[in-house]
């Protein structure tokens, strides 16, 4: 180990802290809110703080703050449609956790269940399958990132006796496509399929699908099992979280007691970070569905700023109903280091996160403008 003096601890702490800084300025890429200041809460790291167990049950351990989670997920649970009487759900570590915990859920109703999910799902949704060790189908998706459906028509028809899970994206990770739960379970039922769990990925536009126009279904009330949302992208957090939602009715089938800590096991992990939680909470009541409401239409903004930018300058671009990303043909490796700029098969994209402005827009078109011109010289 190496045995570091105060000075030059205090160096490296000053450095990294420079460096997060300067990155954070340059973040086009990745789904980030860091437009945060939960200062008010820095008291609370001096406690060690685990959400062990059910947070909708009682448990042994009381260092928790699962009354605040409890909050968290009403207020989600509410903007999902889902039922008053019957939802349910925890805080997670983010959207790998959620999309497993989905699954896993799936996958204890029906053991022999095949899981659909288009090819455009997050690299989470093959491994919870492989950890899971089920059966699963891959369904094409247009330019758009959105499923195909007549694909998901074919092979869902060729195993119409076999019960479903569907894994659906509201959101996905390189172009913000929405799978739109009506036309799936019109699929459903016209495949006759019987047995069937609707896991909605909305890591990113989760937070804001409610107030997308027009519509897109996705919610409790046009039939889904489960959703899921990512809480360090769209609402902000300095750790990764997520926000895990499904009903009652279908936890009571999965949960098992656990003597240790007196209270229930319902949860992927056993300890839970307890200041998720807490920062969660903090968020919502400082914003409110007014105030995450504006702050989407404030990210719409920026994103048409963003398209009408690109089009000045001769860049093609696309965004997908509703959506706060803007993709287009990739750039320079250059641009793309810069900007920390995803970039797969092809195509790269912008997010139009809440901290994102149109100087930042204007700073990246100012440096795609220049990137072209060294293009046309060499
Ligand atoms: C659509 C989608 N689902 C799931 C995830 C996984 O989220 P996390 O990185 O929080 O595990 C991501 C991450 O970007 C994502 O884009």
């Amino acid at each position: 180990m190496e045995n570091l003096t105060l000075t030059s601890q205090d160096q490296k702490l000053a450095h990294l802290k420079e460096q997060l800084i300067n990155y954070r300025e340059k973040v086009l890429g990745y789904p980030i809110s860091s437009d945060f200041n939960f200062s008010e809460l820095y008291p609370f790291l001096e406690f060690s703080i685990n959400n062990i167990g059910d947070p909708f049950e009682d448990c042994n351990y009381k260092v928790q703050t699962t009354n605040l989670e409890r909050e968290v997920i009403s207020f989600f649970a509410e903007l999902f449609n889902a039922d008053p009487n019957d939802y349910w759900g925890y805080i997670t570590n983010g959207g790998s956790e959620n999309n497993l915990c989905g699954l896993h859920i799936a996958r204890k109703l029906y053991p022999n269940a095949i899981v659909y999910y288009a090819d455009a799902a997050h690299y989470s949704v093959p491994k919870s399958i492989d950890i899971l060790n089920m059966k699963s189908c891959v369904i094409a998706t247009t330019f758009s990132g959105e499923m195909d459906y007549a694909d998901l028509e074919d092979k869902l028809f060729a195993n119409k006796d076999n019960p479903a899970v569907f894994s659906l994206n509201f959101g996905t990770t390189m172009t913000e496509a929405k799978d739109n739960v009506a036309q799936a379970k019109k699929i459903i039922e016209k495949c006759g399929v019987k047995e069937t769990y609707i896991h909605i990925d909305g890591a990113l536009s989760g937070s804001f699908g409610a107030f997308i126009e027009p519509r897109i279904p996705f919610d409790f009330s046009d039939g889904i099992d489960s959703i899921c949302l990512s809480a360090h992208k769209f609402l902000g957090s300095p750790m990764p979280a997520g926000v895990f939602i499904t009903k009652k009715s279908i936890r009571d089938k999965i949960l098992r007691p656990m003597e240790v800590i007196d209270s229930y096991d319902s949860t992927v992990t056993g300890s839970r970070n307890g200041h998720t939680p807490l920062f969660l909470w903090y968020n919502m009541k400082k914003m409110g569905v007014e105030g995450l409401k504006q702050r989407y239409f404030d990210c719409l903004e920026v994103t048409n700023y963003c398209v009408a930018q690109l089009n000045k300058i001769g860049v093609e671009c696309w965004v997908n109903t509703g959506g706060i990303t803007v993709f287009f043909r990739e750039t320079s490796v250059a641009l793309k280091k810069k900007w920390q700029l995803a970039t797969v098969e092809g195509i790269t994209h912008i997010l139009c996160m809440p901290n994102v402005t149109k100087q930042h827009i204007d700073a990246f078109i100012a440096d795609l403008v220049l990137d072209k011109q060294l293009e046309f010289v060499n």
